[in-house]
């Protein structure tokens, strides 16, 4: 596996790969690995050529400085851990290789001047407001600042990301039609501990005990896809927050069943021919995790 770290020597081996008309799929991480990424990493080496992974703790997407000085970093186990999934190139910049010296003073500064790159300003209407772009401002305009880049440079066929961020998946689609960019978005299934809770890089940070109480996050979107049926949308509203609220160390930030494509609260439930998703956000000594499942 080749690592990169210099923008220049990315572009240089993609263009090669092209030019030898190999595919290539890329997975964009920031690190922490787990079995999540490295099911993306399977798909992507199962459906192209070549697979380039990038590895970057992107500061603009944290609208919580702690949540980003404390975002676990383990560079040399992903690295062992993306070679032996047959990863074929990863890379790996800095801050400064990523943003120009400009703009990371006027972001500390405060101030935020909307014409630095594409993706940062962005409007992805509905799909930005709700639930995570309610509880993380400016988070998902960040996302789209440092993909739209990745992209830019990668120039990848198809690109990798996990389900469990269902609401960034919405807004990675919407950016790519907005900017008209060539890469086919590719959704993979969210991968789950024994437990039940889905796999993060944030789960690091939990204590054994809470790690053992996070069950309850995903067995309350269980509990509410089996009731689907039963229940009108207050009523497994009502349901999912009495669920949660059993476990004292877990507080409640959202729980929202949405439309799938729209992310729009779902007011009549089951809606005609269309998909509905539970999206749930907790914190959980001091660490914030999110799930969802489909339902119908
Ligand atoms: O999902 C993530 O890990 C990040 O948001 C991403 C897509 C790598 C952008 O920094």
């Amino acid at each position: 596996m080749i690592i990169l770290n210099s923008k220049l020597q990315l572009s240089a081996y993609t263009d090669n790969v092209r030019n030898q008309h190999n595919s290539i799929g890329f997975v964009p991480t920031m690190g922490a690995l787990h079995s999540g990424h490295i099911s993306l990493v399977d798909m992507a080496k199962y459906q192209c050529d070549k697979v380039v992974c990038s590895i970057f703790v992107n500061p603009t997407q944290f609208n919580d400085l702690n949540d980003l000085k404390n975002y676990p970093r383990t560079i040399e186990v992903d690295c062992q851990m993306l070679e032996k999934a047959g990863c074929d190139a990863v890379f790996i910049p800095d801050v400064q290789e990523m943003y120009s010296t400009q703009e990371l003073e006027l972001k500390k500064q405060g101030v935020e001047d909307k014409s630095w790159t594409e993706g940062k300003d962005i409007d992805f209407g509905i799909i930005g407001r709700v639930m995570e772009g309610a509880h993380r401002p400016g988070h998902f305009n960040g996302v789209a600042q440092i993909v739209s880049k990745l992209f830019r440079l990668v120039k990848p066929d198809k690109a990798y990301f996990g389900q469990k961020d269902f609401q960034q998946l919405a807004i990675i689609r919407s950016m790519v039609k907005q900017l008209d960019m060539k890469v086919e978005i590719i959704s993979c299934p969210i991968i789950r501990e024994k437990n039940g809770l889905a796999m993060s890089s944030r789960n690091e940070r939990l204590t054994p005990l809470e790690r053992e109480r996070a069950a309850i996050i995903s067995q309350t979107l269980f509990q509410v896809k089996e009731l689907q049926k039963q229940k009108n949308i207050t009523e497994l509203k009502d349901f999912a927050e009495n669920f949660i609220k059993t476990e004292p160390l877990i507080q409640l930030e959202y729980f929202e069943i949405s439309n799938s494509e729209t992310l729009e609260p779902v007011i009549n439930y089951p809606q005609a021919n269309k998909s509905a998703v539970a999206c749930i956000a907790v914190k959980l000594g001091g660490v914030r995790l999110i799930d969802n499942i489909l339902l119908y």
